[in-house]
């Protein structure tokens, strides 16, 4: 027998197959009513292309491994629910502006590879606290993301369609399509680091600071040219790897999307380069668990603040028996009062196990609160708070804060307070705009980034 024959054996994951989880508890799935019609869409779906390749895959989880040695640092932001609605170009080109300057102030600042990836090309589908919600004086079944239902105030709309199952396909593939574009054809190209700001961002304190940094790329490439490096071939200076995640929170639709790999016989969700577990769907024996244990992706699971340590090490065990460096990202979401004593006793006790987890923070959901107006919104200073008390942790412990995860757009939205232009709870209403949880604007995201890079060097991080 040859060499492929052992590899098939060798990247099976015991006793799994992409439809075990079906025999688990699934929490969060949506009840289709039309149940043909469900079966109809995925059907459709799983006779689609795959959305990524398997080895591209395997290289996010390369990098990652450099992340959880604390040689990299992963910045992972998007959308908290990419809308049917709000899908063009546009859109597309201005969150990835603001990601690229983001990661240019963390590689710069931090002095190191900065992982990029995307909430983005597939995060659609939403878990929610409550199956019902009230709107008015109607009750509602809640809104579960585009891939679902519709989030128009009425019971018609809020009927799951399984139609969206395959116009989220649809929508996942071209978004990936001008990303690549974009990331591979000169967009993201280091010499245009001026060209990504955008204008309301230009004016800011924020803007000016990026346009230092801009300016001091330029001369360091300047520089090198003059030394003979020859910039042109540098092919790392021209492109970058941008990589697709999203919640794997509809099985079946993941399913559908789980692929064979040809070259070593293992399974892939290719769905998108990372998946994550959400923190209402991470039950050790549940359907979620199930599946993502048996994919050969990245992968990432929410750790809220009821989250044990023994807990913890079990989820661990279960979706990374092997302890393979960057295949597990655990993502942090504790609320920013809470971080610090709580995270602290998880690093030691995931430290002292020996998994080399990629440790990330997203510092967003344990920080959305009601305003007064009744808008969900998060305040720029308990984002940055979350932040400080996970490297402090982390600082205490000898682990590597590794990375961010952020819910953000690159539009001029007013959905989180605070930040340099002191967005206030009165504005929220003026360009309230996401589907789902607020996000930062572009201006308070490229803030973030420097708050970020401050909070390492006074750390003595870097
Ligand atoms: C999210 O990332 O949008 C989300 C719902 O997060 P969590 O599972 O941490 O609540
Ligand atoms: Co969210």
């Amino acid at each position: 027998m040859g060499g492929t024959g052992r590899a098939v054996r060798l990247n099976r994951v015991k006793d799994w197959s992409p439809s075990t989880w079906q025999a688990m508890p699934a929490l969060q799935q949506p009840e289709w009513p039309d149940t043909a019609g469900l079966d109809r869409a995925l059907k459709q779906v799983a006779s689609y292309p795959p959305l990524i390749f398997a080895g591209e895959a395997r290289a996010l989880r390369a990098s990652l491994a450099q992340v959880a040695a604390g040689n990299a640092f992963l910045l992972q932001a998007g959308d908290c629910a990419e809308s049917f609605e709000e899908f063009s170009a546009v859109n597309i080109r201005e969150k990835l502006r603001v990601i690229l300057q983001m990661a240019v102030v963390l590689t710069y600042s931090l002095g190191v590879p900065v992982v990029k990836v995307g909430r983005i090309a597939g995060q659609f589908a939403k878990p929610r606290s409550s199956p019902f919600e009230t709107i008015g004086d109607l009750e509602l079944p809640s809104f579960r993301g585009h891939i679902v239902n519709a989030a128009a105030p009425t019971e018609a709309a809020r009927i799951p369609d399984p139609d969206r199952l395959v116009q989220a396909y649809h929508q996942a593939a071209s978004t990936l399509n001008l990303l690549r574009a974009f990331t591979k054809g000169g967009f993201a190209d280091l010499g245009r680091v001026h060209a990504w700001t955008q204008e309301f961002v230009a004016s800011s304190p924020e803007g000016q600071q990026y346009e230092k940094l801009a300016e001091e790329i330029e001369r360091a490439l300047r520089f090198m040219r003059a030394c003979g490096v020859d910039i042109e071939a540098t092919h790392n200076l021209h492109e970058v790897d941008v990589y697709t995640s999203h919640e794997a929170l509809l099985l079946g639709f993941e399913e559908a999307l789980t692929r064979q790999d040809t070259l070593t016989g293992g399974w892939y969700d290719c769905s998108a380069h990372m998946l994550w577990i959400g923190e209402r769907t991470r039950q050790v024996d549940g359907a979620h668990v199930e599946f993502l244990r048996g994919v050969g992706n990245p992968i990432g699971c929410k750790v809220g603040p009821s989250m044990e340590g023994a807990d913890l090490l079990e989820l661990c065990e279960a979706l990374n028996p092997t302890r393979e460096p960057g295949r597990l990202t655990l993502i942090t979401r504790m609320g920013a009062d809470r971080i610090e004593a709580g995270l602290r006793p998880l690093l030691a006790a995931v430290r002292d196990a020996g998994h080399p987890v990629v440790w990330v923070c997203d510092p967003m959901h344990g920080n959305t609160i009601t305003s007064q107006s009744g808008r969900k919104t998060r305040d720029f200073e308990a984002i940055c708070a979350e932040i400080d008390g996970f490297v402090r942790a982390h600082h205490a412990e000898g682990t590597w804060p590794g990375g961010i995860h952020i819910e953000l757009t690159g539009d001029n939205v007013t959905e989180c307070t605070g930040g340099t232009d002191k967005i206030l709870d009165s504005q929220l209403d003026d360009r309230y705009e996401t589907v789902c949880d607020p996000r930062l604007n572009g201006r308070q995201s490229l803030d973030l980034a420097f708050h970020v890079a401050e909070m390492f060097r006074s750390s003595g991080l870097v």
